[in-house]
């Protein structure tokens, strides 16, 4: 792996309703190197999609609080102006959303936007981008891509949105793709076309990408590096091979299930765990999973556990690329409860 590409830092994002403050992010930080993947897990409404869209200063509620640092090749995002940060997301970072409409123009042909978007950033003709907006369009698998080319995003279905959402996102060949969950709305065979050519951007272009995904298959598929959110905070980090073969916290073991492994059966989706997750408008001192973790003491409720390597504790600063968890158990205390309840599900 590369250097770090962008480095978040002790990201907090909250929200002032009128019924609170919803603190929707906690404290994230994380790296991500170029070419590589990471994969990011966690329930729903556990501050994924808010944590990227920060990342891209695309969260416009006029009520959104934000500190932290995203260190982009150097350059903190959350300090540019909006101008630059309109270059940056145009030209090295593009992002997938899960509704397209949030990234095409109603009111323009979608040939015209991706051409426009290629050409924001290279000198190419208006006939050579028109082109390369064809060669897209076919490369995400639009039927009929000459004739599509000059169609308004509402005649497309939901589906074929969502490909030309891809393919503009694709057009400028970004350094990193952000893609939040890119292929829940479709069926099972685009679903496998779309991981391909996302791969596909990697190979070429070496593209790092931040995938948002509740579908463990395609974490396992694409992922090099997992990391697991709940209540707006990281609660664990590591390679897919040690999230999939060594979970540390008692939350990822659950959201796996038992059979979970890189070499064995998996679940397609995240395994539902009983309870749900603390309102982000009160949240606990302590431990944010305490109340459904079937591993809790005392301190659980208490002191909230620092996201920290098992193997080196004393490396709190600064944030190391390695397996970390936030779970005030010791070491041999998770492997105990874990061969428990693995040896009880064999039963
Ligand atoms: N503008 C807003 N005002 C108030 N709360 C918000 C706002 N936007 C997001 N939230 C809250 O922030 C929390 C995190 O939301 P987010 O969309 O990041 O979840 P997620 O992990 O992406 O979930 P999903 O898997 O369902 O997409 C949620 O509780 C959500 O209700
Ligand atoms: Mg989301």
């Amino acid at each position: 792996m590369g250097e770090p590409l962008l480095e978040v830092r002790d990201l907090h994002v909250t929200f002032h309703t009128e019924d609170g403050v919803v603190r929707a992010v906690n404290g994230v930080s994380f790296d991500v190197s170029e070419g590589e993947t990471l994969g990011i897990v966690g329930e729903s409404g556990s501050g994924k999609s808010v944590t990227m869209m920060s990342v891209m200063r695309l969260i416009l509620d006029p009520n959104a609080q934000f500190t932290g640092e995203v260190i982009y090749k150097g350059r903190d995002l959350m300090k540019l102006s909006k101008r630059t940060i309109r270059e940056v997301r145009g030209a090295e970072i593009a992002m997938i959303f899960q509704d397209p409409m949030t990234s095409l123009n109603p009111v323009y042909r979608v040939g015209w936007q991706i051409a426009e978007q290629i050409r924001a950033h290279e000198q190419v003709s208006a006939h050579a981008a028109r082109v390369r907006a064809i060669e897209l369009l076919a490369s995400v698998g639009i039927p009929n891509p000459e004739q599509r080319v000059d169609d308004y995003p509402h005649q497309f279905s939901g589906g074929m949105r969502q490909r030309v959402m891809i393919a503009l996102a694709l057009s400028c060949s970004p350094s990193l793709l952000i893609a939040d969950e890119p292929t829940t709305a479709l069926d099972v065979t685009i679903q496998a076309q779309i991981l391909r050519l996302i791969k596909k951007l990697r190979e070429e272009f070496g593209s790092a990408i931040v995938l948002i995904t509740h579908d463990m298959g395609v974490v396992a598929d694409v992922a090099d590096r997992v990391a697991v959110m709940y209540a707006g905070r990281l609660v664990e980090q590591g390679t897919k091979h040690e999230i999939f073969n060594d979970p540390q916290h008692p939350y990822t073991w659950g959201l796996l299930g038992s059979i979970a492994r890189l070499d064995g059966p998996r679940p397609r989706r995240l395994a539902t765990i009983p309870g749900t997750p603390p309102s982000l408008l009160s949240l606990p001192d302590g431990c944010a999973f305490a109340q459904r973790c079937a591993c809790r003491f005392e301190r659980c409720f208490t002191e909230l556990p620092p996201l920290l390597s098992r193997d080196t504790l004393l490396s709190r600063d600064p944030m190391p690329n390695g397996h970390l968890d936030a779970c005030h158990l010791t070491s041999a205390e998770k492997r105990a409860h874990r061969a428990a309840s693995l040896a009880k599900e064999r039963t």
